[in-house]
């Protein structure tokens, strides 16, 4: 399949199915802003729970935590995000468009006679490359002045380091310990795109760990190989997973070391989640800025220090677009193109769709009442209209693992067909080991 097809076909799939559509798509559109379908949002947040589950649920050393996306204006000053979370633009003085300074379609040197404008072709008139702040702003209270300017946060974990001795001093916690926090972050992006790999509102899942000075680099170490554990555990192809480290001229500036988790997409391989050595930057800077001691005192070996920090930092969307590229495929069954999205039953947004074979001779009446007695437990899909082969190619096209069909023999054998997704064969089960039966595969996975 060619690469940008598949995207094209993912975007369409999406829609038609109800995995995302285009934010205010009734007005036309906002540049790169994307609303969650019913599917969607069940994906979503299949995502969010399986990392919640294995960074929270799952340790004793890690705690929850959900601050507010924003934040006094001081803590993007202690950041760094006031002076460095920049980009370099140019401005076209002919037809007003802004790009990138390195924006590779740009030929000659912004700034000089010989540049010319990608959009309009103009020689001479873009301008010398700016910084831009990708900081969204706006205002606090009623009244739009500088001193009331606050920031839609870019990253969730500052909420993190400003609530560190919050949570130390209403856990249990020592350090070594982490604080997970899922929420959403907002970045003014030049370039974002494909679908909602680079978006300018997106949600992130990041867990910071806050260890001893000296241990840091063994507690990275750890952490790089547990979160690809997770993506692989999530189903994604271990094939189509690899790291990146990051160079010298490429780390962040609050950072020692730093791999990317990066994935196999039709348009190259992209970076889904960051594993950062912070050292004790953050801390430091907000203790600096914010004139409290955020020291660590360990009693067992009587001594203080401020800790150092392993980040692990993954996007929600950019996974669940991973699951949703990773799952795709078409297969040609009698002929006819088959779609299927091949979620992992855990991951699936519906683990279950339930149909009447026919509506007469009470198959119908059978089919809801199974369907009702299944949501209480699973998300699942009651389907009667059109041929039963169609209502298949709806559910593999949803990446439904299951299909549960009532038919003639059920009445008499209190059993019913489940069709699995992926090979398309059949077997009979009793309708009561339905629960089991679904809740067995969605667990083991
Ligand atoms: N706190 C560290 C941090 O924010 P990052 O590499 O800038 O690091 C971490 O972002 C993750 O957040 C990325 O790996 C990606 O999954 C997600 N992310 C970042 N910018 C994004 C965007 N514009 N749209 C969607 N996801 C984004």
């Amino acid at each position: 399949m060619a690469e940008n097809t598949l995207m094209e076909k993912l975007v369409s799939l999406a829609k038609r199915r109800g995995f995302v559509f285009q934010s205010s798509e009734i007005y036309g559109g906002l540049g790169s802003v994307w609303d969650y379908g019913p599917l969607g949002v069940e994906l979503k947040k299949n995502v969010k729970d399986r990392w919640w589950r294995a960074m929270v649920h799952a340790r004793d050393d890690i705690e929850g935590l959900d601050a507010a996306i924003l934040m006094h204006p001081r803590v993007w000053e202690a950041s760094g995000h006031v002076a460095g979370f920049t980009d370099p633009l140019v401005d076209c003085k002919q037809c007003k468009n802004r790009f990138r300074a390195d924006d590779k379609r740009i030929k000659g040197t912004p700034g000089q006679p010989d540049a010319q404008c990608p959009v309009c072709g103009s020689k001479g008139t873009l301008t010398e490359p700016r910084l831009f702040n990708l900081m969204f702003k706006t205002f606090m209270g009623p009244v739009e002045e500088q001193a009331a300017v606050v920031y839609l946060r870019p990253e969730t974990a500052q909420g993190i380091y400003v609530n560190y001795q919050n949570v130390l001093n209403s856990s249990r916690q020592r350090v070594p310990f982490g604080i997970a926090q899922i929420g959403k972050a907002f970045r003014n992006e030049i370039t974002p795109g494909n679908f909602i790999f680079r978006t300018r509102e997106f949600e992130q899942m990041e867990m910071q760990f806050f260890v001893k000075p000296g241990t840091d680099m063994e507690w990275f170490e750890r952490w790089r190989e547990w979160r690809m554990e997770w993506h692989r555990s999530i189903g994604l192809t271990p094939t189509k997973l690899r790291w990146h480290a990051h160079g010298p001229g490429e780390l962040a500036h609050y950072a020692k070391a730093a791999y990317d988790i990066e994935y196999e997409f039709p348009f190259g391989w992209q970076e889904i989640e960051g594993v950062h050595n912070r050292t004790d930057f953050d801390l430091g800077r907000h203790q600096e800025y914010s004139g409290k001691k955020l020291e660590y005192f360990d009693q067992a070996a009587n001594e203080r220090y401020l800790p150092y920090i392993v980040e692990t930092s993954a996007g929600a969307d950019r996974v669940t677009l991973t699951l949703m590229a990773d799952a795709y495929r078409e297969e040609t069954v009698e002929g006819e193109t088959r779609v299927v999205l091949g979620f992992d039953p855990g991951i699936a947004p519906i683990k279950a769709g339930v149909f009447p074979l026919v509506k007469k001779d009470g198959m119908a009446e059978l089919a809801d009442r199974i369907y009702h007695d299944l949501k209480r437990q699973f998300p699942v899909f009651y389907d009667d209209s059109g041929a039963i082969g169609r209502r298949y190619r709806r559910m593999d096209e949803a990446g439904t693992p299951f299909c549960i069909t009532v038919d003639g023999d059920t009445q008499a054998g209190q059993t019913v067909t489940v069709r699995a997704r992926d090979t398309m064969t059949q077997e009979r089960v009793a309708i009561d080991q339905l629960a089991e039966y679904i809740g067995s595969r969605i667990r083991g996975s």
